[in-house]
């Protein structure tokens, strides 16, 4: 019999510090009517100085597996994504395990930016149909405000803090109906950020800051998302209008309703978060489906589609049986 990957539960964690346009206002040369108009932010979630990336994660994990009904010992495999490890090493997945206290199970983190949760699921999806696993928890937790440099207008608007997470399940009935990754390592300097810590001597006094062009990488995000939309379509030899939710990366929402236009989508199917959180990078898709899973807009046996574009550059999408 086929298997599928079925998602069993949803969880999301933001911190309880808010910071507005008009605080960010009072410290760079910006507004918050010029933010508003060109991101639709309005304003972020901000870590806790004793909060780090597993910290959130655990809370949006035990949120997950709650919904789920399930025992955290039943969980197989745990993937984290993101660019903000409490660690080098161990992994902020192997740190979750541990909270979890979950013996026997496989943990590792991957990292893609942005699109950090659409690969974490592709990877986890592999996993189950093949048969290695039946139970995996897909988290997405970022403290980006400590990659940000608050002083630069460019970007410091932008980004959020909060963590996401899924269960998946092996099921017989259609789940994960597809999923597409893809990475293009040309564009390193249109977005990237140091890690000062191993730098060689050429780059040694680069800022563990993310740098970002941001109209270049505007631009590249609406023309690669509206492709991913077509190559996703056709490998599911699916119509636009067959599709009831966009649940896409929250970085902007001019690219968001880019993509919506592209499949012919109102805005009242697409779920839009970053009004009050900003970019949360690899939590931003799973805190969006948490979103709408939890609020009641995403019902069982409706087609959902995940996208999401980051740095590397990285982009993928699902396409989701709910
Ligand atoms: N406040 C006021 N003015 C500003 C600000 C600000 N915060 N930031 C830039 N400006 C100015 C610029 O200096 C420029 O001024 P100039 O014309 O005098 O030179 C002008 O506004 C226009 O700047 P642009 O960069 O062209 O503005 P744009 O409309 O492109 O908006 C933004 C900038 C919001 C960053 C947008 O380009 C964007 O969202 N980019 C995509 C971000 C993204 O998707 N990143 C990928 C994921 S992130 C990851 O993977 C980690």
């Amino acid at each position: 019999m086929k298997r599928f990957s079925k998602i069993i539960g949803t969880g999301g964690y933001l911190p309880e510090t808010v910071r507005t346009n008009e605080e960010i206002s009072q410290h760079v040369d910006t507004s918050d009517s010029w933010i508003y108009e060109r991101t639709g932010i309005r304003s972020r979630h901000i870590a806790a100085e004793n909060e780090t990336s597993t910290s959130m994660a655990e809370i949006a994990a035990r949120q997950a597996i709650d919904a789920a009904q399930i025992e955290a010992g039943e969980i197989d495999l745990i993937i984290v994504a993101t660019g903000t490890p409490d660690r080098v090493y161990p992994s902020t997945a192997c740190l979750l395990q541990q909270r979890l206290d979950i013996q026997n199970c496989v943990s590792f983190d991957i990292q893609a930016a942005c699109s950090g949760a659409i690969f974490a699921l592709s990877i986890a999806d592999q996993y189950i149909k093949n048969g290695a696993a039946d139970k995996v928890l897909v988290v997405g937790s970022e403290i980006c405000s400590r990659l940000v440099d608050w002083s630069d207008r460019g970007t410091c608007i932008l980004f959020g803090d909060g963590a996401g997470a899924i269960l998946l399940d092996s099921a017989d009935e259609e789940g994960i109906l597809s999923t597409h990754i893809h990475s293009d390592g040309e564009y390193e300097d249109l977005l990237y950020c140091p890690n000062p810590q191993v730098a060689t001597e050429e780059n040694k006094d680069e800022a563990g800051f993310i740098n970002m062009r941001g109209n270049e990488v505007f631009k590249m995000a609406v023309n690669t998302l509206g492709r991913i939309v077509d190559e996703t379509l056709a490998a599911n030899g699916m119509e636009k209008t067959e599709i009831d939710w966009l649940v896409p990366h929250q970085a902007n929402t001019r690219i968001i309703a880019a993509t919506a236009r592209k499949l012919k989508m109102s805005m009242d199917q697409v779920i839009v978060t970053l009004e009050n959180q900003g970019n949360t990078s690899s939590a931003s898709v799973l805190l969006a489906l948490n979103e709408g899973v939890r609020d009641g807009r995403i019902q069982r046996g409706q087609v959902v589609l995940l996208e999401a574009f980051g740095a590397g550059f990285t982009w993928g999408s699902a396409l989701i049986k709910y």
